[in-house]
């Protein structure tokens, strides 16, 4: 192949096949960088030594693809090329194929200016010609690769199921798939395959995975998109540990399977420390803490500053970013999302020159050097504690989870900005966390009712069954996300496995006997023969591979990406389709 010769090699007769990368006419040499998924090497075409080929070689254009045979030599010492690892040889050719043509291209796989992504999504099949795409694509399948042996190494069956399934709606829009032989009903594509995976729990397979492909019709970001790759898996009589190990152990394979050495077990950290902490439930513990710093000012500091004394004053601290210009400090402001009527300071040298005992507390309790930056984010007089809510009975309350909320935004927005200057962001610093006990609802002040933080089939710690119905701000969940530099790798749960328990949950999530059994029916009757106790988790493959391979978008690890409207560029997809098919599926379109 075109990246496997070297100096050993010299004097050998080889045939190279592939594209040509580069070519480069001095007029009686003609040199050409050969490419495959391997490598590049260097062919030459050489007027005095062979006429005829380098006279057919004059043709060739970037992207022809080409068969060159010749002779392996070793080049003269002033050409070698230490960039490369081809770079000591080249390949003298004496007889050349040209086994297809491409026309001007509307970019190059060896441009380093990168095309338009646009370009990028239409002209896919050259993109992925690129080396990083190359070697993103190669990562990918060796990460799974890597997953897929040490969950069968581990006892796991890969078991498929169905992608023609049953509308559930909870969480995302579903994809829909008319029936044609059924009109008017519609198979769903799976959001994922959890009643499937505890059904096999519940058919005696004991311990399942698998890579599977789920769909999802939300509102895209960088980190999502409409289908998307899980690796899915479910035990029976798991404890969390149990879960967590084996998340360890393959996440342990994969990033090897990438160069990448591990620690575990990873740190675990409750639910209600990561939003103190962190304001967010998938803290990245690369930058630092929150500090609540309300004791380090004086109750007339505080009146002063129009600081309501009852809420945490919260300081951010960013590392080494150093002194602010005015514009500087000005271009904060708009990274600042206010929840709850949460205020920001982002001149603290402003609060050291008004308030300087308050000011120095602050420093020192923050453990903030001169050259770190401090802003803080407190709350408003006019909100109080939130009494009137029954999710005032958490440990956090509202009105201070807005302010953390808040808080945890600004924090990731400035390491973010300012990451250039606290450089925590180092290649290959992976900082992997549990996050734990997460509360079971969380009340919708839209549809005025409490949801599912995770999802329906979720259980309820033991001891807090009790405040189901009574309580449910203060009911926590068996479940647990698997966190790693700020992005939510994945979330799983142990499940309930009683039907009467399931029941309840339906119940308490407002939905009454009738329209749980219409929707779910089939699966608390499956709970009623026999279910043992499971458990399981996914976590977004797509999202592995994309932070292993230090890209900024799923789109760079996902061969066939959509764009943010859910557009596949290069098929066209989606497309309107015929008359006759939509009256085969019995369908018509609503125009505007
Ligand atoms: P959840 O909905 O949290 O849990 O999804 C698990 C993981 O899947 C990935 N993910 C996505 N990746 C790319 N694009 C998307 N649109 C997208 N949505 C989710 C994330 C996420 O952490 N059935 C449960 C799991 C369980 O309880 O076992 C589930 O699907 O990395």
């Amino acid at each position: 192949m075109c990246g496997e010769l070297r100096l050993a090699d010299a004097g050998k007769k080889v045939v190279l096949m592939g594209w040509v990368n580069r070519r480069r006419d001095l007029g009686q040499i003609i040199f050409v960088d050969l490419r495959d998924r391997s490598g590049v090497t260097q062919v030459v075409f050489n007027h005095e030594l062979n006429t005829a080929v380098h006279q057919k070689a004059e043709v060739l254009r970037n992207e022809f693809v080409i068969a060159a045979t010749g002779t392996v030599k070793k080049r003269d010492h002033d050409t070698v090329n230490t960039n490369i690892p081809t770079g000591e040889v080249e390949l003298v050719v004496d007889e050349l194929r040209i086994l297809n043509v491409s026309k001007p291209l509307p970019f190059l796989p060896s441009d380093t200016v990168l095309a338009n992504e646009e370009m990028r999504l239409k002209y896919r099949y050259i993109d992925l010609r690129r080396d990083v795409m190359q070697h993103n694509i190669e990562l990918r399948h060796k990460v799974a690769l890597a997953i897929r042996e040490d969950l069968s190494g581990r006892g796991f069956y890969e078991i498929e199921t169905p992608f023609m399934t049953r509308s559930t709606p909870e969480g995302a829009r579903d994809y829909l798939v008319p029936s044609r032989v059924q009109p008017g009903s519609f198979y769903a594509l799976p959001q994922s395959p959890q009643l499937f995976k505890q059904i096999l729990m519940i058919s005696g397979f004991d311990k399942y995975f698998q890579i599977v492909r789920c769909f999802r019709d939300e509102d895209l970001r960088a980190d999502r998109q409409p289908e998307f790759t899980q690796i899915d898996l479910e035990m029976s009589y798991p404890q969390p540990e149990q879960v967590w190990e084996t998340v360890e152990g393959f996440l342990t394979a994969a990033f090897k399977a990438a160069g990448h050495e591990i620690k575990t077990p990873f740190m675990r950290m409750d639910y209600d420390e990561a939003i103190r902490k962190y304001g967010i439930d998938k803290p990245d513990l690369r930058v630092p803490a929150f500090t609540d710093v309300a004791d380090c000012f004086s109750a007339e500091d505080l009146e002063t500053l129009a600081i309501n004394k009852d809420l945490p004053v919260i300081a951010i601290r960013i590392p080494n970013v150093g002194e602010l210009s005015r514009k500087e400090r000005d271009d904060i402001k708009p990274l600042f999302v206010s929840k709850g009527g949460a205020r920001v300071f982002e001149d603290f040298k402003r609060i050291e020159g008004k308030f300087p005992d308050g000011a120095a507390k602050v420093r020192a309790k923050a453990e903030a050097a001169a050259e770190d930056l401090l802003v803080l984010v407190v709350g408003s007089r006019q909100v109080t504690g939130g009494e009137a809510h029954p999710a005032s009975k958490r440990k956090v309350t509202p009105a201070e989870l807005a302010i953390y909320a808040s808080a945890g935004i600004l924090r990731v927005a400035l390491a973010q900005k300012y990451s250039d200057r606290h450089k925590l962001f180092q290649k290959g610093d992976y900082r992997f966390l549990w996050v734990t006990n997460f509360p079971m609802f969380e009340y919708d002040e839209g549809e005025k009712r409490w949801m599912a933080a995770h999802h329906p089939f979720t259980s309820p710690h033991d001891e807090d069954m009790d405040k189901l119905e009574s309580d449910p701000a203060m009911v926590r969940a068996l479940a647990y996300d698997v966190v790693l530099n700020g992005t939510e790798l994945g979330s799983g749960s142990i499940r309930i496995h009683r039907q009467d328990v399931q029941s309840r949950i339906f119940h308490a999530l407002g939905m009454n006997d009738a329209e749980a059994r219409a929707r779910f029916g089939f699966f608390l009757e499956a709970l009623e023969y026999g279910t043992p106790p499971h458990g399981g988790i996914a976590l977004g493959l797509d999202r592995i591979v994309m932070i292993l391979a230090g890209a900024d978008s799923l789109r760079e690890v996902i061969p066939f990406p959509k764009t943010a409207a859910a557009k596949d560029l290069m098929m066209e997809a989606p497309t309107p389709v015929t008359d006759a098919q939509l009256r085969d599926l019995g369908i018509g379109i609503l125009r505007k």
